[in-house]
């Protein structure tokens, strides 16, 4: 069944050739759809006829935004650690031990149905392409039960063996590297593309990274990194060095990590929701678009540093506080988080793309930002389903 999309207000393809700017907008375009792909875009007055017409009223239409960092499988919530940290408590890696003890309890129908519902929650909010990360389990049975939990549920899978060392392991982090790199990544890198570490002071170091993650390449998968959240570190030249498909956070950044970002295919994912919730500085997204580096928003949705699942929210903050514009963090939400992804089907709206349309109750990309908390979604298709 296709269905063409008509009286677009704007069209956010994501594809340069075909409008304005690095968002490709045009005004005067239709959008058709057909057996989950975009089968056509082009000049309204052009457009094929479809199976149905959807008005769209003079509202912009964009790619579905591709949320590529997440951590979904968990059980639990830590709302009173974020009142405690808005009251002046620092955020400490150690609070994931809270979560995993939680996680660890709970049967797997719990943990599923905590991923649907965030998933479903995202869906609600535009976003199309969900990344989710395992890292709560951090035994072999617990962390293959997120990983198969997640590859049941979304669109890319992360094994995090290496979130942080667990309680039981303290006085011997080496040994719980090893089993990261050896027997838990046997069993889950059948569920995952990627492979993640938290690199940080208070969880793994630079060796220890580089251990787990170039087995991780070994077994198939592709690094990306937890770098530069708390403080400057090693993070983020790992990244670069081992040809990560994302660097993450990018909070604190030396003039060498920013060239070395810039030099790479490795993508900055920006998390602006955790310095929000951890009342951090933001990361300096303008420094990183200068020097050439690509940029991704992303929500990083988990129980700790950050429970939002709004890549509006994370939109507006970029916006406002990291000196982006509403285009490019627009971009960085949907092609941007694709690029982390390494997918070219989704983060644009052009012939052979998925199916990912969002429909804003809005004229224009720019009320994302500019009418900051405000429900926008008229509309979602996820490859070629009708949604919201
Ligand atoms: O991306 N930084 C490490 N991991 C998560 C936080 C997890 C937690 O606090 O539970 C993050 O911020
Ligand atoms: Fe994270």
């Amino acid at each position: 069944m296709s269905t063409v999309i008509r009286n677009i207000g704007e069209l956010v393809t994501n594809e340069p050739g075909f409008g304005e700017g690095v968002l490709g907008v045009r005004r005067d375009a239709a959008l058709v759809i057909d057996g989950g792909a975009v089968v056509w875009a082009g000049d309204a007055a052009a457009a094929p006829d479809a199976d149905e017409v959807y008005d769209a009223g003079g509202r912009a239409v964009l790619p579905g935004f591709v949320d590529s960092h997440a951590h979904l499988v968990f059980a639990g919530e830590r709302a009173e650690e974020f009142a405690a940290r808005m009251s002046g408590e620092p955020y400490a890696a150690g609070g994931i031990r809270t979560t995993v003890a939680r996680t660890r309890a709970a049967g797997d129908d719990e943990l599923r149905a905590n991923v649907r519902r965030l998933v479903a929650e995202m869906v609600r909010q535009g976003t199309t392409t969900v990344e989710c990360k395992s890292g709560y389990g951090l035994t072999v049975d617990d962390e293959e039960r997120a990983v198969r939990i997640a590859s049941e549920e979304a669109d890319e899978v992360t094994f995090l063996g290496a979130h942080v060392v667990p309680a039981e392991y303290a006085d011997r982090p080496g040994e719980y590297v090893r089993l990261v790199s050896t027997d838990m990544l046997a069993r889950c890198a059948p569920y995952a593309t990627w492979i993640d570490v938290f690199c940080e002071r208070g969880a793994f170091d630079a060796d220890q990274a580089r251990e787990v993650l170039e087995a991780g390449v070994r077994a198939g998968l592709t690094p990306r990194v937890h770098a530069n959240q708390l403080g400057e570190g090693p993070g983020v030249r790992l990244a670069v060095e081992l040809g990560a498909a994302s660097a993450d956070h990018c909070t604190f950044l030396s003039d060498a990590d920013v060239d070395a970002l810039a030099g790479s295919e490795t993508v900055a994912t920006l998390l602006p929701g955790v310095e929000f919730s951890t009342r951090q500085p933001y990361p300096d997204a303008r420094r990183l678009l200068d020097a050439g580096a690509a940029v991704a928003l992303a929500s990083d949705c988990n129980p700790g540093s950050c429970y939002t699942s709004s890549m509006a929210f994370c939109i507006a903050v970029a916006v406002r506080d990291m000196r982006m514009t509403p285009a490019e963090a627009v971009w960085a939400a949907t092609a941007g988080g694709a690029r982390a992804l390494r997918r070219t089907d989704v983060g644009r709206l052009g012939a052979g793309a998925r199916a990912d349309v969002l429909v804003l109750d809005a004229p224009s990309h720019v009320h994302l930002a500019y009418r900051p908390g405000v429900p926008q979604v008229a509309a979602v298709w996820k490859a070629g389903k009708r949604e919201v």
